[in-house]
């Protein structure tokens, strides 16, 4: 399974990268708006600097909402750097782009999915990633770990390439569940990432190897 950040905060982006475990990393419009990043060019430089971090796949979101103008928005994006996949949202002329985008082979990432159909709808349009959103949908009283699963096995029974992109991650279980289903990817928050190494068990066991460690000492 891939791991992504789900950020756009560039000291996040290095501290992630620099444990060596990060495939790439997803950003959206409330995640630029929050290291304040303002106008085209500001963007642009910025997902340029993310894409200077780290190996692979920076999700750039438009920001239109439609078919003319998030043609435009995700080729200027895709023109950043090679590492830009254009974030398309699930609406109608969504998905007009995101086949524009695929027979053009612009790599797209299909956001705010909410149900298995709307990931159909994308895989068929050719997207390369989909995300649905879990913790959005726990937040709701619904199962997103039940939707990981039924995109999972949709894609699966028709073979689509189309990659499952768990997003709105919030803590390690979520992380595990997404491993046990087999999506393709988790993008998690920094935070989330680094809870997975804890156990007081391996802090306990470390202090004692340290504490007989010292034993040795001549
Ligand atoms: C990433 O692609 C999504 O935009 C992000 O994971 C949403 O997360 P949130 O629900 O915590 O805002």
């Amino acid at each position: 399974m891939k791991f992504f950040i789900d950020t756009a905060n560039l000291d996040e982006i290095k501290e992630a990268h620099a444990l060596g475990v990060l495939d790439g990393v997803t950003t959206n419009p409330s995640l630029m708006a929050k290291v304040g990043v303002k106008g085209k060019e500001a963007v642009h430089a910025h997902y340029k600097a993310i894409c200077d971090i780290v190996d692979s796949d920076v999700s750039a979101e438009v920001l239109s909402t439609t078919y003319e103008e998030m043609i435009k928005e995700g080729e200027e994006l895709a023109a950043i750097d090679s590492k830009i996949v254009v974030k398309i949202p699930m609406i109608e002329d969504g998905i007009k782009a995101i086949k524009y985008f695929s027979s053009k082979g612009i790599d797209t990432n299909c956001t705010l999915i909410f149900s298995a159909g709307q990931a159909l709808l994308a895989a068929k349009a050719g997207a390369t990633y989909v995300s649905p959103f879990i913790g959005r949908l726990d937040d709701v009283s619904t199962d997103g770990m039940q939707l990981v699963e039924d995109i999972v096995n949709i894609f699966e029974n028709y073979g689509f390439g189309t990659q499952v992109l768990a997003a709105s991650v919030r803590h390690p279980i979520h992380i595990m569940q997404c491993a046990e289903l087999g999506a393709d990817v988790a993008t998690c928050p920094l935070k989330a990432i680094k809870m997975l190494m804890n156990h007081p068990l391996t802090d306990k066991g470390l202090a004692q190897f340290i504490a007989d460690a010292k034993k040795m000492e001549e």
